[in-house]
């Protein structure tokens, strides 16, 4: 499956994934790709991105642990999500998506 990403340079990726894992997963190994410091525990938010609207119904809702921790991110907005909470899945081939400044 593929994956539209945006980076930190504005620059646009279309990244090769396989359609398992979480979107964390897939976005920590390119060079321009996330730090995902906890390694995928929702703690960190290193792995936070903005979901293009056209996408946002398409991943699963906040659980109340994500939602917390982006509240307190000084560059959240309202698509944000840490990519850690997103499996991917053959219905996300396509996603676009661009990765958040850090922190
Ligand atoms: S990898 Fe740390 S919150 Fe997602």
């Amino acid at each position: 499956m593929k994956l539209n990403v945006v980076d930190r340079d504005g620059q646009t990726h279309e990244l090769e994934v396989p359609a398992q894992g979480s979107l964390m997963e897939a976005l920590r190994d390119p060079d321009y790709g996330l730090a995902a410091a906890c390694g995928g525990m929702c703690s960190c938010a290193t792995c936070h991105v903005y979901v293009a609207p056209e996408w946002i119904d398409r991943v699963p809702d906040r659980q109340s642990d994500e939602h917390e921790l982006l509240t307190e991110l000084e560059f959240a907005q309202k698509h944000s999500r840490l990519s850690c909470q997103i499996p991917l899945g053959a219905h996300l081939d396509g996603l676009q998506l661009t990765l958040a400044p850090e922190e």
